[in-house]
């Protein structure tokens, strides 16, 4: 079985509070631990230098939800976890997708329209306020997630758009030069888990109605006294319908938890004792993290460290690629030119898929070299389609996509991976 490449940025701005812990950083963590997913997950600080333009606020932000995410059960160890300008392969991505992506499309993009009418509605330029960045927005996260070959990328509603953008310039690139780009696919949140903020409206900064996820013990207890509720006395039974207290609890408790308090809530606590509850129940969560978080922030440079060692893993895939994609537009030693022509002339030098069916009825394929020595033997395949598609995969993503269970890359006795990069190489530079 291979694994599912999941990809995901995080925008360095804001202090992150209850909502986003529940509706997005809780679930990513959880969904990191699968062993079928090859989570991705990085800081993206090249894009929040679109819209924060203070250098002391871009660090401390990127340290802030660096440490956050780590405190929360992220683990580095497992993930490969990052810092967009770590990866000097981006921006040159970033470049070569620029260049076969309609201006047009980027005309299209929803954030960049919603300017366009906020300065006709204010009487003012159609482009006043809007950077050369901004409007490149889509390009910078196309690249973030194509560098990667990420299969899967879960964003909020407002994001699908910038990966369809996404899946636009990979289709093109790929059109031009050969597959080399896996077309990403948005993974929507539909049952997101949303927090009422103190008002009892969704948690949001919009609103000033929320709760920073790490506020001290006694800073989270005086806001949590402030969530609103009704004017029933203690004795009277409440409703949990409609209490955002009770949803907020419900986030963080078990069931049997939260039938205890709905049981309370009939009963007649006070509403004074129900929120001192929610706050046990939330610190008994988040305390540890906190210590975590405040362990990390007074020593960023045990973040730094992380981030450099994710780095480090991000380039092992970024640097080859990258090298493989400047090859493919033509960015080449100039030696190199002859190569592809010399091997398309001598067409029996180059290597081949062999398609099968054995005995026992499956679907099999093995890659052998100009010379018919066998690189690669696949495992059996209960229909052509699926051979089909490993021998697809094997093409666009070199043989490391198609991993055993043991994450094993397949290579025949006697060849060695190298063998096998090389073959899909020379078939590539063929096409
Ligand atoms: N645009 C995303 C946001 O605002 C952040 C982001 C940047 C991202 N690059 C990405 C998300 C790549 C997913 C994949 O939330």
């Amino acid at each position: 079985m291979s694994q599912v490449r999941v990809l995901t940025g995080i925008k360095p701005s804001g202090t992150p509070h209850l909502g986003n812990y529940v509706g997005a950083i809780r679930p990513t963590v959880r969904a990191s631990r699968q062993p079928q997913v090859d989570s991705f997950l990085f800081l993206a600080d090249y894009h929040a230098m679109i819209s924060t333009q203070d250098p002391v606020r871009l660090q401390r932000s990127t340290l802030e939800i660096a440490a956050t995410w780590i405190a929360c059960g992220l683990d580095p160890a497992r993930v490969t976890f990052y810092r967009q300008s770590d990866i000097p392969e981006i921006p040159e991505l970033t470049w070569f997708l620029t260049c076969v992506c309609g201006k047009g499309l980027l005309n299209r993009a929803h954030a960049y329209k919603a300017m366009l009418d906020k300065n006709a509605a204010a009487g003012a330029e159609p482009d006043d306020g809007v950077s050369a960045g901004l409007f490149m927005y889509p390009v910078l996260m196309a690249a973030d997630i194509l560098m990667f070959n990420a299969h899967q990328v879960p964003v909020g509603r407002d994001q699908v758009q910038h990966i369809e953008m996404a899946r636009d310039m990979a289709s093109s690139f790929n059109h031009l030069y050969g597959e080399h780009f896996t077309l990403p696919d948005a993974v929507i949140e539909e049952s997101v888990a949303t927090l009422p903020g103190l008002d009892g409206r969704k948690m949001s900064k919009s609103y000033d109605n929320v709760i920073p996820l790490f506020a001290p013990p006694d800073q989270l207890r005086k806001l949590i006294m402030g969530i609103v509720t009704d004017s029933k006395t203690p004795g009277e039974p409440k409703q949990t319908e409609g209490s955002a207290l009770f949803q907020i609890y419900q986030a963080f408790a078990t069931p049997e938890e939260t039938a205890a308090l709905a049981q309370a809530y009939a009963d007649g606590i006070a509403w004074g004792d129900a929120k001192q509850l929610l706050f046990e129940r939330i610190d008994r969560e988040i305390a540890p993290m906190r210590a975590t978080y405040d362990e990390l922030t007074a020593h960023p440079e045990k973040v730094e460290a992380m981030l450099q060692a994710g780095a480090v893993k991000a380039r092992a895939v970024a640097t080859p690629f990258t090298a493989r994609v400047r090859h493919a537009v033509g960015l080449r030693p100039l030696q190199a030119v002859a190569q592809p022509q010399a091997a398309k002339a001598d067409k029996a030098a180059l290597p081949t898929f062999k398609q099968y069916r054995e005995k026992d009825g499956l679907f099999y394929f093995k890659l052998a070299d100009g010379k018919g020595r066998v690189l690669l033997q696949s495992t059996g395949f209960a229909s052509p389609k699926d051979a089909g598609q490993a021998i697809a995969r094997l093409k666009s993503q070199g043989h490391a996509a198609c991993t055993d269970l043991h994450g094993q890359a397949p290579v025949a006795p006697g060849a060695s991976a190298d063998d096998v990069e090389t073959a899909l190489q020379a078939l590539r530079d063929a096409e």
